[in-house]
């Protein structure tokens, strides 16, 4: 990698357990909430609008005021700064002024004693609202023409003569809804003021700079005098991307007024209304294709429900366009996909960001045009394989899909998976069973890796090494559950061929590292990885540098391995114990600490042309589902699973596994169970987990068997040849529904995939 091999049994490529494997279980990890109060803290609770659109002329706080505990109640006139709090495109008031756009905006902050002072409190604030017409639909936003983002058009070739020639013709519409992150711990932030302006923040954050940046903005204050930490979060799914930063930025509002620390904890019921989910999205099509099944020409819409609010649609609608053709390849195409404005809470990152809702319509033209021709899906999917051995590696947007992953992954799985076999098996049962119904399906995904947007595709990180050889690691990446830092900590192990015991994880800073990405996009390994690295090597080759010195060797010749600096060619048995050189550094006046940044090359985008090389590289995977329906109820379970996923040369397969498991299980969910509820008023209906229903432990597939694809390294330099794996997995969840549409013998099949909606398509099948 960078001239000398290091050994750690601990480093890169260990099954190791989560650094806080032990600490989750038995409750000693720290989460915002468990650190204890400050005397004189203050809790807060938010006032939140039940109409979803209006005219705002009074907010009656009087009663409010009045009751026991309550120090103040603050809204928009409240804030020394701005009152927005929008991640990308301004206009996000934290506190609605004049205009309510969603039932659930926030009207004003209560803060009193106790959080069940401040929550009562806040049920008495009452507002006057002039009611306007809402927009609950991406049908009605549509005819409208309202959008928070304007439609992206992708274009190649004349895609209407493609499909008008073409032998034959289909189109088709459908839909597929929204998810809630329901991370374990809601949103939450705990802000404390200091001397001359001064605003330390805990927050439960996946982007801690941007927490930073809004705190100063509504506070009217330079960067410099917030800083914000995260040692943990319960889990954050994109959900704590953007929508941590304005719960921390009204903690902070409080903690600025009242001149006491605040801590706003939303309750599930706030956090599932006030916050932002899955885009929902909307699909029609048109496609022309042979009688081999391969698709011709397409033109489609894609149409994401943004909500009242920009917030990151944009970057969704990037990522879903770029993932519409999933692993396949269409020569004449016009793909436009946009983001309507409805009077909904504002949809944002949700694990796979647009990716999971893109390729949503592959798949879709893929099972139809399947049916219309009387093929397997499998075969009419392989038939339109991009990639070596498929059609070609250009994608439409310029860059290409190199190599023949795509045609092997699906050759793997098939094999994985006994496909021949069970279909056989399957046909029988059905014809056996007079109400039960089995049904295989797959998926092959392509999921390319790198934030959309090109300055947040950089890291840094910050390691001491102490001079009794204990070494202290920050980056600028947050630890959500996903694994983050010990493959963090275990690159570092390797630089140094020391063993994890000797590193310090510590909490994200912005006083540490600054101006960071949010860990997102699934990038967090890749850029932090390389930005510790970095660090780790600046600092081990002024170490040997102070060897070589002492055994008059070149520094080249040190090697660190086994917790020890040796000299390696020298013949005598010479080396120094890690903290032996290191004391030796400090007595010798050697800095042992060091920053690392790392950028990722190579990546471009023009959004004007929609053309460029956005992605450093693509992740792949495929799947296969079996599924037993009960025709009388609707009601189905995923028997088994068989999941392959390409994670380079896995940094923790121990990790990796976990990922892959636990958002298949969540991609189930999204596409068979939850399900989000507004009313006819615009009001989420679905607010807790008896009305939105998550999967269980039961809904685990009871077989599941998961490979990490072999003898696969990345083709590009990531970090130890390691591949991204936080969100592409759940990708592989399609082949649930897929698995639904060949049991019920329809591909006509809405999303979430609920027992109502299969009993509708076996309705609707005839
Ligand atoms: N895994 C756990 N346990 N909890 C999470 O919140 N978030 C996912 C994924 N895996 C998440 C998770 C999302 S949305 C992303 S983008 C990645 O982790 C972010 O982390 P990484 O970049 O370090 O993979
Ligand atoms: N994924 C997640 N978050 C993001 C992205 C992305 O691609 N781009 C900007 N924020
Ligand atoms: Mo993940 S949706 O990129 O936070």
């Amino acid at each position: 990698m960078d001239g000398t091999t290091t050994l750690s049994r601990t480093g890169a490529g260990a099954a190791l357990r989560h650094d806080s494997a032990l600490k989750h279980c038995t409750g000693e990890a720290r989460y915002a909430d468990d650190i204890p109060d400050v005397p004189g803290t203050l809790h807060g609770a938010l006032v939140l609008s039940t109409v979803p659109h209006g005219r705002l002329t009074a907010l009656r706080t009087e009663a409010a005021r009045a009751m026991p505990g309550v120090v103040a109640v603050l809204g928009p006139r409240d804030i020394p700064g701005e009152n927005d709090v929008a991640p990308a495109v301004k206009g996000e008031p934290l506190f609605a002024e004049t205009l309510v756009e969603f039932a659930g905006q926030p009207l004003a902050l209560v803060l009193a004693a106790t959080r069940d002072q401040a929550l009562r409190a806040a049920a008495a604030v009452t507002a006057e609202v002039e009611a306007l017409e809402p927009v609950l639909s991406i049908e009605r936003a549509l005819e409208l023409g309202q959008n928070v983002i304007a439609p992206q058009v992708i274009r190649r070739g004349d895609a209407a003569a493609a499909i008008a020639q073409a032998p034959r013709r289909l189109s088709a519409e459908f839909r597929a809804g929204g998810q809630e992150h329901f991370y374990l711990e809601g949103q939450i932030a705990l802000a404390t003021p200091g001397e001359g302006g001064d605003m330390t923040v805990v927050s439960s954050t996946q982007h801690p700079s941007e927490v930073q940046h809004l705190v100063a903005r509504v506070l009217g204050c330079d960067f410099n005098r917030v800083t914000v930490t995260c040692r943990r979060m319960g889990g954050g799914f994109g959900g704590k991307e953007s929508n941590a930063s304005w719960v921390a930025a009204a903690a902070a509002l409080g903690a600025r007024v009242t001149g006491r620390p605040v801590k706003l904890r939303l309750s599930r019921r706030a956090d599932m209304i006030a916050t932002g989910k899955r885009h929902p999205f909307l699909y029609r099509w048109t496609a022309g294709f042979d009688e081999t099944g391969r698709i011709l020409g397409l033109e489609a819409l894609l149409a994401a429900d943004g909500g009242w609010s920009t917030d990151l649609s944009g970057g969704v609608v990037f990522r879903a366009i770029t993932h519409a053709l999933g692993p396949c390849d269409v020569p004449a195409l016009t793909l436009t996909a946009q983001a309507v404005k409805t009077n909904t809470v504002s949809h944002t990152a949700f694990r796979g960001f647009g990716g999971p809702q893109g390729a949503l319509l592959i798949e879709d033209v893929v099972h139809r045009v399947a049916a219309a021709a009387g093929l397997p899906p499998e075969q009419v999917r392989a038939r339109n394989f991009a990639g070596v051995g498929g059609n070609g590696e250009d994608t439409p947007y310029g860059q290409k899909l190199e190599g023949d992953l795509i045609a092997r992954v699906w050759a793997e799985a098939k094999r994985d998976s006994e496909w021949d076999r069970r279909r056989a098996e399957i046909a029988a049962f059905n014809a056996a069973h007079p109400t039960l119904r089995r049904g295989l399906g797959s998926m092959v995904l392509a999921f390319g890796i790198s934030f959309g947007i090109q300055h947040l595709n950089q890291a840094g990180a910050l390691v001491h090494v102490y001079s009794d050889g204990s070494i202290r690691l920050n980056h600028g990446g947050t630890e959500m559950g996903q694994g983050l830092f010990i493959k963090i900590a275990q690159v570092v192990c390797d630089v140094f061929g020391v063993d994890l015991d000797r590193i310090a994880i510590t909490a994200t800073s912005t006083a540490e590292v600054p101006n960071t990405a949010p860990t997102a996009a699934s990038t967090g390994s890749d850029l932090n990885g390389w930005a510790a690295h970095n660090a780790a090597v600046a600092i081990r080759g002024r170490m040997a540098e102070v060897a070589a010195a002492k055994w008059g060797i070149a520094p080249e010749a040190v090697v660190f391995a086994d917790n020890r600096a040796w000299a390696e060619r020298a013949g005598a048995n010479r080396w120094f114990d890690f903290g032996e050189l290191a004391k030796l550094c400090f007595l010798e006046r050697v800095s042992l600490s060091a920053t690392g940044h790392y950028r990722t090359p190579d990546i471009h985008w023009d959004p004007k042309a929609m053309r460029g090389h956005p992605f450093f590289y693509f992740s792949y995977g495929a799947a296969v589902a079996e599924v037993v329906v009960d025709t009388l109820t609707g009601e189905h379970r995923c028997l088994r699973a068989d999941l392959l996923q390409d994670c380079g040369r896995s940094l923790n397969p121990a990790v990796d596994r976990g990922q892959i498991e636990g958002a298949f299980v969540q991609g189930m969910g999204w596409l068979t169970c939850e399900e989000l509820w507004w009313d006819a008023h615009g009001r989420l209906r679905t607010v807790g987990p008896s009305t939105y229903k998550i999967p269980g432990s039961r809904d685990v597939p009871p077989v599941m068997n998961l490979r990490l694809l072999e003898g696969a390294p990345a083709r590009v330099e990531t970090i130890f040849r390691s591949k991204a794996v936080g969100e592409p997995p759940l990708l592989l969840a399609t082949s649930v529904w897929n698995a639904l549409k060949d049991a019920i013998g329809t591909p006509a099949l809405d999303l979430p995939a609920t027992p109502e909606r299969v009993l509708m398509a076996l309705r609707n099948r005839g």
